[in-house]
C-alpha cells in the first residue's frame, strides 16, 4: 500500500488504523508530551534559559541611560572602549550597535545585577561565551535579566545574528572579578 495511489476503499476513513501507524502515532505523541514537559522543567533547572523581562524603549532613551552609567562608573579604557565598574547589585547596561557591544562591563563575583540589553539600530544576537547564554537584541525593546555571575574571569560577547559587513567584528567583553 502506498500513499501515492488513491485509497482502494473510497470510504477510507472508516477503515481500521494499521497497528504500525498506531505505534508511530503513540511514539510521536509521547515524544511531543515529553518535549512539552521539558519546557517548564528546563526553564527551572536548565542553565541557559533565562527569565527575561522586556520593556518598550527607544534607542535614544536607552542610549542615554547607558551613557549615564558610563559617565558615572568608567574606570579605564580598552582600545577606546570604556570599561565600567558599576556598584555591586545595581542596574548595569550594555547596548549593541553596528558593530560593537558597548561598553565593557566589570562585575563582581557572587553579586546580583539587573543586566539591561537593547539595540541602537538593527537586530543583534547577544552570545555570552564560554557559558553560551544567548539572547535576541532588538531595537525598541529593552531586555532585563537578573544575573549573579558565579565564576570569575573574562567573558566574551559575540554577535550571533547576522547584522551586515562588520558582523564578525562585533565582539564585546564582560569581566567578572573575584573580590
Ligand atoms: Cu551584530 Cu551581528
Amino acid at each position: 500500500m502506498t500513499s501515492f495511489l488513491p485509497p482502494a476503499e473510497r470510504i477510507w476513513w472508516n477503515e481500521p488504523v494499521g497497528r504500525q501507524e498506531l505505534i508511530w502515532i503513540g511514539i510521536a505523541l509521547t515524544w511531543c508530551l515529553i518535549m512539552f514537559a521539558m519546557m517548564p522543567i528546563w526553564h527551572v533547572y536548565g542553565k541557559q534559559n533565562l527569565s527575561t523581562e522586556a520593556y518598550q524603549t527607544t534607542p535614544a532613551a536607552y542610549g542615554a541611560r547607558v551613557q549615564e552609567m558610563i559617565d558615572k562608573y568608567t574606570v579605564r579604557e580598552e582600545a577606546g572602549i570604556p570599561v565600567v565598574h558599576p556598584p555591586a547589585g545595581s542596574d548595569v547596561y550594555m547596548l549593541g550597535r553596528l558593530w560593537q557591544w558597548w561598553p565593557i562591563l566589570e562585575l563582581e563575583k557572587d553579586k546580583s545585577y539587573r543586566f539591561h540589553l537593547s539595540s541602537m539600530d538593527y537586530q543583534h544576537g547577544f552570545s555570552l561565551q564560554p557559558v553560551n547564554i544567548n539572547l535576541q537584541v532588538v531595537p525598541g525593546y529593552e531586555m532585563v535579566i537578573n544575573m549573579t555571575p558565579d565564576q570569575a574571569g573574562e567573558y566574551g560577547v559575540v554577535c550571533n545574528e547576522y547584522c551586515g559587513i562588520g558582523h564578525h567584528t562585533m565582539v564585546g567583553k564582560i569581566y567578572v572579578e573575584d573580590k
